[in-house]
C-alpha cells in the first residue's frame, strides 16, 4: 500500500511516499527556515503562504523520487495537528483535494504521535514495550509511557517554552541563526558547561513536567543585566558565549535525562525511544547513553527526526489499518490537540 503523508503543522513543508507504514520512497522537505529567520522564530502568516506557494512543486518531488504516479497513490495522510491554524489549513484542505479527486481514503494523524512513529519506523518491530517516549521538538517537550503504538498515557510535559523553542530563543538572545538547536550544539562543543549554574523549572505538584521560560530569562539576565530587556546592550564579552550555550544545553538536558530517568522507573518502561528535532543532538544522545545503561535507546533514522512527511505516511498506514479512514467533512485542523 503506498500512502502519501502530508506535513505542514509549523515552518517545514514536506511530502513523503511511504510503503506499508515502514519502506520511505521518498521523503522531501521544503523548509521555510530563511524566511522566518530575521524574526528569530516562525512567522504564522508568513508560514501559511509558503506552504501554498511550496505545496504542489513538493508533491511533484516527492512522486518523481518515488518514480510513481499520483494514481498509484493509496491514502493520502495529512497531520492534522497540533501546530499552526494557517499551515495546517493548507496541508489538509490540499490533502482533501487529492482525497476528493483520486478518490482514495484519508486519515489525519497526530504530529507528536508521529515524532514516536518516526523511532517504531527505524527500528521495526525491535523496540520492546512499554516504552519511555520522549518527544523533544519546537514545540513540544514530552514524557509518555507507550503501552503499544496509539496507546499512551502522558506523564509530563512543559508548562511554558518547548525545549527547542527554549535553544531557538537563547540562539536568538546570543546573536546565533535560526533555526538556533544546531548553533548552540555547536558553539557548546569549545564551551565550559559548569561556568554558569543555570538551572531549569521545576512545577509544584507536577514533577515530570517542565519549564524552560525561567532559564531563557536567566541567560538574558546574563548577557544583559539583572531586570533587562532584550532591546539593551550585551555586557558580556564575545568569548564568554560558548560557556553560555554549554551551560544551558547542560541544564537543560541534565533536566530533561533526570525526569526521564524518573518516568522510565514510573511506567516500568523496557526501553526508550526519542524523537523530534532535538533529538538529532549528539550532546543529548550522550547524556541519555549515560543515564540509561540498562534499558536499550531508540532513536529516529537519518531524515526523521526534524518535521518529515515519512513519519505521517508511516503512522498514517498503521491507522488506517487499525481504525479505518477518517470522513474528510470532519478531518479539520486541531492546533491544539495533544495525544
Ligand atoms: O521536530 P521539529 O522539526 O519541529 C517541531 O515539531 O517543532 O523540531 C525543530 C526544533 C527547533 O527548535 C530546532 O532548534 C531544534 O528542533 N533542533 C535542535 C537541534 N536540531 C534541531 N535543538 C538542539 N540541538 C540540535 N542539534
Ligand atoms: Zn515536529
Amino acid at each position: 500500500m503506498l500512502v502519501l503523508g502530508i506535513e505542514t503543522t509549523c515552518d517545514e513543508t514536506a511530502i513523503a511516499i511511504v510503503e506499508n507504514g515502514v519502506s520511505i520512497r521518498s521523503n522531501v522537505v521544503h523548509s521555510q527556515a530563511n524566511l522566518h529567520a530575521s524574526f528569530g522564530g516562525v512567522f504564522p502568516e508568513v508560514a501559511s503562504r509558503s506552504h501554498v506557494d511550496a505545496i504542489a512543486t513538493t508533491l511533484e518531488e516527492a512522486l518523481d523520487e518515488a518514480e510513481v504516479a499520483l494514481s498509484d497513490i493509496n491514502l493520502i495522510a495529512v497531520a492534522e495537528g497540533p501546530g499552526l491554524i494557517g499551515p495546517l489549513m493548507v496541508g489538509i484542505h490540499f490533502a482533501k483535494g487529492l482525497c476528493l479527486g483520486l478518490d482514495i481514503p484519508i486519515v489525519g494523524v497526530n504530529h507528536i504521535e508521529a515524532h514516536l512513529y518516526s523511532v517504531f519506523m527505524s527500528h521495526e518491530n525491535k523496540i520492546p514495550l512499554p516504552a519511555l517516549g520522549v518527544v523533544l521538538s519546537g514545540g513540544h517537550t514530552a514524557l509518555i509511557e507507550v503501552k503499544a503504538i496509539s496507546n499512551y498515557v502522558m506523564l509530563g510535559q512543559t508548562q511554558d517554552d518547548a525545549c527547542g523553542e527554549a535553544f531557538d530563543k537563547v540562539a536568538q538572545l546570543l546573536e546565533l541563526p535560526y533555526p538556533g538547536g544546531p548553533h548552540i550544539e555547536e558553539l557548546a562543543k569549545t564551551g565550559n558547561p559548569s561556568r554558569f549554574p543555570f538551572k531549569a523549572g521545576s512545577v509544584k505538584n507536577h514533577p515530570l513536567d517542565f519549564s524552560f521560560s525561567g532559564l531563557k530569562t536567566a541567560v538574558l539576565y546574563l548577557l544583559k543585566g539583572q531586570n533587562s530587556s532584550k532591546n539593551i546592550p550585551q555586557k558580556i564579552v564575545e568569548s564568554d558565549k560558548k560557556d553560555i550555550a554549554a551551560s544551558f544545553q547542560h541544564s537543560a538536558f541534565s533536566d530533561i535525562v533526570n525526569k526521564a530517568v524518573k518516568a522510565a522507573a514510573l511506567c516500568n518502561a523496557k526501553s526508550v525511544i526519542i524523537g523530534g528535532g532535538v533529538s538529532q543532538n549528539q550532546t543529548l544522545r550522550s547524556y541519555f547513553s549515560s543515564a540509561f545503561t540498562n534499558i536499550p535507546l531508540f532513536w529516529p533514522q537519518q531524515g526523521l527526526s526534524l518535521d518529515n512527511g515519512a513519519m505521517i505516511a508511516g503512522l498514517g498506514y498503521n491507522l488506517f489499518q487499525t481504525k479505518g479512514a477518517a470522513d474528510p467533512a470532519t478531518l479539520v485542523p486541531k492546533p491544539r490537540i495533544l495525544l
